[in-house]
């Protein structure tokens, strides 16, 4: 998937084109990605949707809320077996049982998305995953932050 992407993004410098790519391939690549999107940090303190695939999903989130909140205020990944046991969990699909969200930090250091991954299934999310979304939003932000 790595690959797939490095390819498909070579020479690519548009933000939003990148994210929606990258969002597509991840989305149509794993069954058991129910929801796959970015969260773009717009303002001080408040995350609004980016690209993403699968149902609608909550406009705004401020860093103050949810897991996606959680994922940018923290700057640390967020990987959620149990959303039904995550208090601060937002509930954009009655279905979603787990779910894993990765910040992209900018080459200063800066928060400046989350990539947001929900499941219908309990602990979809392994280590192995987790390890290579980090690699992939890693990337991201050092091309695009
Ligand atoms: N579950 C996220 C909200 C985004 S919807 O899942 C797409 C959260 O708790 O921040």
């Amino acid at each position: 998937m790595a690959r797939a992407l490095r390819s498909l993004l070579e020479g690519e410098d548009d933000w939003v084109s990148a994210m929606a790519t990258t969002v597509c391939e991840l989305h149509h690549a794993f069954d058991w990605f129910h929801w796959t999107g970015f969260y773009r940090v717009v303002a001080p303190e408040l995350l609004a949707v980016g690209p993403y695939q699968g149902g609608h999903g909550c406009l705004r989130i401020p860093f103050s809320r949810g897991v996606c909140g959680a994922a940018a205020r923290t700057r640390q990944t967020q990987r959620v077996d149990d959303v039904h046991a995550r208090a601060d969990h937002i509930a954009c699909a009655a279905t979603t049982r787990s779910e894993i969200v990765v910040p992209v930090l900018g080459r200063d250091g800066r928060v400046i998305a989350v990539l947001d991954v929900d499941s219908d299934h309990p602990a979809a999310f392994s280590q192995v995953d987790q390890d290579a979304l980090e690699r992939l939003c890693q990337e991201l932000g050092a091309r695009f932050g």
